[in-house]
């Protein structure tokens, strides 16, 4: 430690330390730092009064805004618990043609069921529902179990083959790999099932076998799909005279669909959403439905 003394230099003072000749100055800190921490302190102070900040033994400074978060947070709460309850009534126990009617019901239909619908249903059906191999499209008028709201209702609530005491079953068997049909007679019903769609894209040795098929689809598929492959709502079981598919229409795909048979499984939902959701959902599926129609 030596005295302070002024620097000769730069003018400054030193502090008076020294290390092996070299002797500390004095530097005052620069204006701009000594303001900005001026205004950090003021801006805490201000923190301290306005807000809640320091807690003490039974509780905390509440701060002259009176300012909670958690009440905040709790009023966010029950203000989207009552708006709920005000649709949710609405919604499950309004007859469902009535609400269709409503036009008011059916835009919200169309802003909330498509979040319900994004959140639990896009993962098969597609985001804009028009489905994909193994998964119906929902925006066509080609129904398994029908268009109806009541039944799509009941169809979201127990699912298809599923474990749900009521589900809907339906089964297309194996034909091939249980030894019902062999393979020249599965030749003989995929061309005629080709027949049923596309007449005039078979061969000519496909159409030599049509009689054959004709025959095989009655004593086989005739009490699923009908007699004119129109499919039965009954058993969900589809159609076959359109160019709509759930697995493919394609010569290959129906050969594997009467080979190993298909059996989809849409999921029960009952357990998870409740009554409002899933009527607010059949409604949105129906209206998607007759918008792309
Ligand atoms: C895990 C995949 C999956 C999810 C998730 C799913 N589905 Fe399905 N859904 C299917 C399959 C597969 C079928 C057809 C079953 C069959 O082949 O018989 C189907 C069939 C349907 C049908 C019957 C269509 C008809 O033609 O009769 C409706 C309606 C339907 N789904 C609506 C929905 C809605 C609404 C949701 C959301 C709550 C949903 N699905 C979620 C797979 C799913
Ligand atoms: C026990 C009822 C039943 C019988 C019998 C039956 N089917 Fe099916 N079939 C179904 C059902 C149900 C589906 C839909 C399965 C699914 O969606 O998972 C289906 C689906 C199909 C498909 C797929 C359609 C598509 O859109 O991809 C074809 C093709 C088909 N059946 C042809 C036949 C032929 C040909 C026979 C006769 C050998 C036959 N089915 C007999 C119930 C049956």
């Amino acid at each position: 430690m030596t005295k302070p003394e002024r620097d000769p230099y730069t003018g400054l003072m030193t502090t008076g330390h020294e290390w092996n000749g070299i002797k500390e100055l004095k530097t005052p800190i620069p204006r701009p730092v000594k303001f900005f921490l001026a205004l950090t302190i003021l801006v805490s102070v201000l923190f301290w009064v306005l807000f809640p900040t320091w807690p003490y033994g039974s509780g905390y400074t509440k701060g002259i805004l009176n300012i909670d978060q958690r009440q905040l947070v709790a009023e966010d709460l029950s203000r989207s618990a009552a708006l709920r309850a005000s649709w949710e009534e609405k919604f499950s126990t309004t007859d469902l043609a009535a609400l269709e009617a409503d036009a008011d019901a059916m835009t919200f239909v169309r802003s909330h069921g498509a979040r319900l619908f994004k959140d639990n249903c896009a993962a098969c059906h597609g985001t804009d529902a028009a489905g994909g191999p193994g998964f119906p499209s929902l925006v066509d008028d080609q129904w398994l179990w029908g268009g109806e709201s009541e039944t799509i209702l009941e169809t979201l609530k127990v699912g298809i083959n599923t474990r749900h005491e009521d589900t809907r079953n339906a089964e297309m068997l194996a034909f091939g790999d249980q030894g019902l049909l062999d393979a020249d007679q599965i030749r003989a019903l995929t061309s005629y099932v080709v027949s049923l769609s596309r007449a005039d894209e078979l061969s000519e040795k496909s159409v030599a076998q049509l009689p054959q098929g004709k025959e095989l689809f009655a004593e086989n598929c005739a009490s699923c799909h009908g007699e004119t492959g129109k499919g039965l709502r009954d058993v969900g079981a589809p159609n076959l005279t359109d160019d709509y598919w759930i697995y493919g229409g394609d010569v290959d795909t129906i050969r594997a669909t009467l080979r190993h048979g298909r059996k989809g499984v849409m999921p029960f939902w009952d357990q998870r959403l409740n009554e409002a959701d899933l009527r607010l959902l059949t409604l949105y599926v129906r209206d998607i439905g007759a918008q792309t129609k």
